[in-house]
């Protein structure tokens, strides 16, 4: 497995992934392992989304995390794959937070079985992932995934408290993603340093490193809900303004555009509708008053921060493939 010095193939992603698929296998295998309820509809619901094709960031950079300092052990395939279970409840409750039709392409959990079964399965899936971390035995392993969890919810209500606001300010929105998105992907990273007994030094520079790293994904994800292609993102577009939410692309625009536009905002925001023409309308807006630029410099700054993070570490193959996974929180269009 990929831990030494070796760096130099690891040049994209798609390396990574590569480099890393039998660490990926084994964390699948523990998600298939521990979708065992006695209850078959929580199996059948939860099988859906964790099949479906997510990206699996979270267990990945866990694992990296781990190699970076050193870890020889298998325990992290476990620990990734309860990563994983976590971020797959936050996701069966934010689709019906968020009214979400859409997910990785197929219908989400609450379209098919509606509201209140993704409710459970996604309660279901994070009890379950407490019931399974436990078995570290590790006070530090536990303390930093509940706090993750905690910030997570309050992040959502915390978005939800400012939505349908388009004076929403800069530093609570900041706050939203720092909470709702970076602190399981910081958790993510510290609990890898944690299992292969890091210093503090170093699991604080970990920690750092996802925090800005979670900064950096969250407001490209914010970005690419104007401008990717549906597909390929598998979520339907414009859905953060059909919800009210207003991300950093749109509270820059709203800083810049004319009054009649900023009014014709305010209004789809409010009334939570807006067309397909409505959503070209905005992109071209966008594009024109660097919104979308300005979003977009934002997250390569965060990018940048937290690879500054990894200088402490020596070169190795995890470093490198850190690093690239660091530029492809911006560079993703999925
Ligand atoms: C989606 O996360 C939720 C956000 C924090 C933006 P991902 O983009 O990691 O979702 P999957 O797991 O790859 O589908
Ligand atoms: C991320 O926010 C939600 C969580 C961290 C659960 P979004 O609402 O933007 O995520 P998507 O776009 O639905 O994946
Ligand atoms: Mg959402
Ligand atoms: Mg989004």
């Amino acid at each position: 497995m990929p831990q030494g010095p070796i760096t130099s193939t690891i040049n994209n992603m798609a390396d990574v992934w590569e480099a890393y698929r039998d660490e990926l296998d084994g964390v699948e295998r523990q998600v298939r392992t521990n979708l065992d309820s006695s209850v078959a509809l929580v199996n059948t619901v939860a099988a859906h989304i964790l099949n479906s094709g997510g990206k699996r960031i979270r267990p990945l950079l866990l694992l990296l995390s781990a190699r970076l300092c050193g870890y020889t052990g298998r325990d992290h395939h476990q620990l990734g794959s309860l990563v994983e279970f976590i971020h797959t409840a936050t996701l069966l409750h934010d689709d019906v937070v968020d009214d979400a039709d859409i997910r990785r392409g197929q219908r989400t959990a609450r379209k098919i079985w509606g509201n209140q079964i993704s409710i459970l399965v996604g309660d279901y899936l994070y009890s379950k992932a407490i019931c399974q971390i436990v078995d570290f035995r590790s006070q530090g392993i536990n303390e930093v995934l509940a706090e993750a969890c905690k910030k997570m919810a309050e992040g959502e209500v915390l978005q939800l408290y400012y939505n349908g606001n388009p004076a929403m300010p800069e530093l609570e929105y900041l706050k939203v993603v720092e909470h709702k998105t970076a602190g399981l992907i910081a958790a993510s990273c510290r609990m890898g340093a944690i299992l292969a007994d890091a210093t503090e030094a170093q699991q604080d520079a970990l920690f750092r490193f996802g925090q800005y790293l979670g900064m950096a994904f969250q407001v490209a994800d914010d970005t690419l809900d104007y401008t990717a292609n549906g597909e390929r993102l598998g979520k339907t577009l414009g859905q953060d303004l059909r919800q009210g939410k207003a991300t950093l692309p749109l509270l820059h625009l709203l800083r810049h555009c004319s009054e009649q536009d900023r009014q014709m905002i305010i209004d789809r925001m409010e009334t939570r509708t807006l067309t397909e023409e409505d959503l070209g309308r905005l992109i071209r807006l966008m594009e024109e008053f660097g919104s979308i630029a300005h979003a977009m410099d934002r997250a390569r700054t965060y990018v940048a921060s937290a690879q500054q993070e990894l200088s402490q570490f020596e070169d190795s193959t995890a470093k490198r493939a850190l690093s690239v996974a660091a530029d492809y929180m911006v560079t993703r269009d999925r």
